[in-house]
């Protein structure tokens, strides 16, 4: 008797936890019947009343936007019985809005006045420390690479994209440990990964990673976000002083990339569509002017991390001075 309870206890229990849509894979089952069967999960193990049946009518699922029904799915969307649907969203020209990974509002047209030989030139201990650290972090990176830019530009970019949400997490936490706003600064360290994570997806339309490189991308993270995320804790202004030196390695393999597409050794090729929605680019941009927009963000990038570890060597908190909020 107590064997059968505790039996009915652990797979009533554990069941509704253990199915996913990962259960049924697109391939193997059709959609629809997966969204099908998972409101009958639902309804299941909810086990409504009969006058909770008869009050709560059946929720009509909106239809999915275009962009997201693949040829031979169900027009049904799971996401749907929570009366989630994505609005109807159009570029400036008419044309449909096809990316779901960012919206119009958040496109902009790159700022290329912006100085790309500022440096930060290393006086104190810590400022010599993040230098020789990112110069000595170059070797290996220019020994496996050497003149491949666009797979070095690829892979770096999964680095890059590292910090700002470290120290975005590690403020936000701060943030809530103190009763305290954070001036901003949370956003704005999210927002550079977020553009770093874009230089990445737009990289991945232009380079192909082979497997060695995914892999080596792996071991990579797991060293890099661990070892960032305990010099963050440690000392920020270290942290971002490593960060914006990174950035004026990052504009230096950008010009050297950029020489040599304009010497002719890399193929000119057309900007993937991503980028020409990201920044705005003319509808005949080309792979030079991806280069020259990245680029650019990342002298920003660089400006706003000296500038936040200027902060701390003057002994403040971040809050205390204006986040560069939506500084590309
Ligand atoms: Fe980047
Ligand atoms: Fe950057």
């Amino acid at each position: 008797m107590i064997r059968v309870l505790a039996r009915s206890v652990i797979n009533g229990g554990s069941f509704n936890r253990n199915v996913s849509m990962a259960a049924f894979p697109d391939k193997a089952l059709d959609r629809g019947f997966a969204t099908t069967v998972m409101r009958m999960i639902t309804t299941a193990s909810s086990s409504p009343t009969e006058g909770d049946r008869k009050e709560r009518p059946t929720p009509t699922p909106a239809p999915a936007p275009a962009s997201e029904v693949k040829k031979g799915e169900s027009h049904v969307m799971a996401s749907s019985y929570w009366g989630i649907s994505r609005p109807k969203i159009k570029r400036e020209d008419g044309t449909d809005w096809p990316w779901n990974c960012f919206m119009p509002w958040e496109t902009y047209e790159a700022d290329l006045s912006v100085d790309l030989s500022k440096h930060h030139v290393p006086k104190t201990f810590t400022d010599k420390f993040a230098y020789r650290t990112v110069k000595l972090l170059r070797i290996p990176t220019d020994l496996f690479f050497q003149r491949r830019y666009g797979c070095r530009a690829m892979m770096l970019e999964t680095v890059a994209a590292v910090p700002g949400m470290v120290g975005g997490v590690l403020l936000h936490l701060r943030s809530l440990r103190k009763f305290q706003q954070s001036g901003g600064w949370i956003k704005a360290l999210l927002e550079e990964a977020e553009n770093e994570r874009m230089h990445l997806m737009t990289m991945v339309e232009l380079v192909k990673p082979k497997w060695y490189e995914r892999l080596l991308v792996l071991a990579v993270q797991g060293v890099f976000f661990n070892a960032y995320f305990v010099v963050y804790l440690l000392s920020p202004k270290l942290a971002h002083r490593i960060v914006g030196y990174l950035e004026e390695e990052a504009i230096h393999s950008y010009t050297d990339y950029l020489k040599d597409v304009n010497a002719g050794k890399i193929e000119n090729v057309p900007a993937p569509a991503i980028a020409i929605d990201y920044w705005r680019l003319p509808k005949d941009a080309t792979l030079k002017d991806v280069i020259t927009v990245v680029r650019a963000d990342e002298a920003h990038h660089r400006d706003v991390n000296h500038f936040a570890s200027d902060i701390h060597f003057q002994g403040k908190q971040l809050k205390e001075a204006p986040a560069p909020l939506g500084y590309h």
